[in-house]
């Protein structure tokens, strides 16, 4: 049996990261308006340990920097344009704190999915800090954020550092051991590719226990798919096509 499950099904993926610069405030913004309230995020570490949201280790793709991003103290990288890649009309937005992230959260009464997406190299190290300081912002809050990552190590960091937040497994592939890996690290959730949930899978992590998440669902028949599957939570990046409502 399932522990309760206090997240809404749909997650607009990198804040509403398609449609507005991923990972930023601008993004979550934007989410927000198409009614929905839970974001999934991607986490990491700057040089100096403060804990911001980027996809990428390097920041070529989305910002106006160069190199690794985890090599740089939070004071260089506050300084880099993380909008004007997108569009203009978000020249300037800047990269977020993960601090920054769950002040918007909490004050929209909306949910969080913390990705810990560590510089190669950083994987424990990364699951930790992230794990401490989503404790230490989320303290008192009926819900707190649900940790994810691809690297079990991240999540072992996250399980020693705060072993009451909710953690879930990532899978692209459903690699030896995912299952087993999953109840070593006390997860609730597993996320997967979309396109590993079949019959089967659904019933294998539900029998152990766990809520059933996907990645990233953007057309209308995967998400029907999902639904009549009997799955939990659906990751998009169309906030503009599903309706959460
Ligand atoms: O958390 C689900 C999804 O975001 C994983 O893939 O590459 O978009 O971080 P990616
Ligand atoms: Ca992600």
């Amino acid at each position: 049996m399932s522990a309760a499950w206090p997240y809404p099904r749909w997650v607009a993926h990198r804040g509403a990261g398609k449609l507005a610069p991923e990972n930023t405030l601008a993004a979550f913004r934007l989410g927000a308006r198409h009614g929905y309230r839970m974001f999934e995020c991607d986490a990491k570490l700057s040089a100096d340990g403060v804990v911001f949201l980027m996809h990428d280790a390097t920041l070529e793709r989305t910002t106006s920097g160069r190199g690794t991003g985890g090599e740089l103290p939070w004071g260089t990288l506050a300084q880099l344009d993380a909008g004007g890649w997108h569009s203009r009309a978000y020249a300037g937005e800047p990269l977020c704190t993960l601090e920054n992230a769950a002040r918007f959260c909490l004050a929209n009464g909306c949910h969080l999915n913390i990705e810990i997406k560590p510089t190669p190299g950083l994987e424990q190290l990364t699951g930790e800090v992230v794990a401490r300081e989503a404790a230490r912002l989320w303290a008192g809050s009926e819900v707190p954020p649900l940790l994810t990552s691809f690297r079990p190590e991240s999540l072992a960091g996250a399980q020693a550092t705060a072993e009451h937040l909710p953690r879930g497994l990532l899978l692209d592939t459903l690699w030896k051991g995912w299952l087993e890996t999953a109840l070593t690290l006390g997860c609730t959730a597993i996320v997967c590719n979309h396109e590993l949930w079949e019959p089967s899978t659904v019933t294998q992590a539900q029998s152990a226990g766990f809520r059933t998440l996907s990645y990233t669902v953007n057309d209308e028949w995967a998400a029907q798919r999902l639904i009549d599957l009997g799955t939990d939570g659906i990751i998009t990046d169309r906030v503009d096509l599903f309706s959460p409502a």
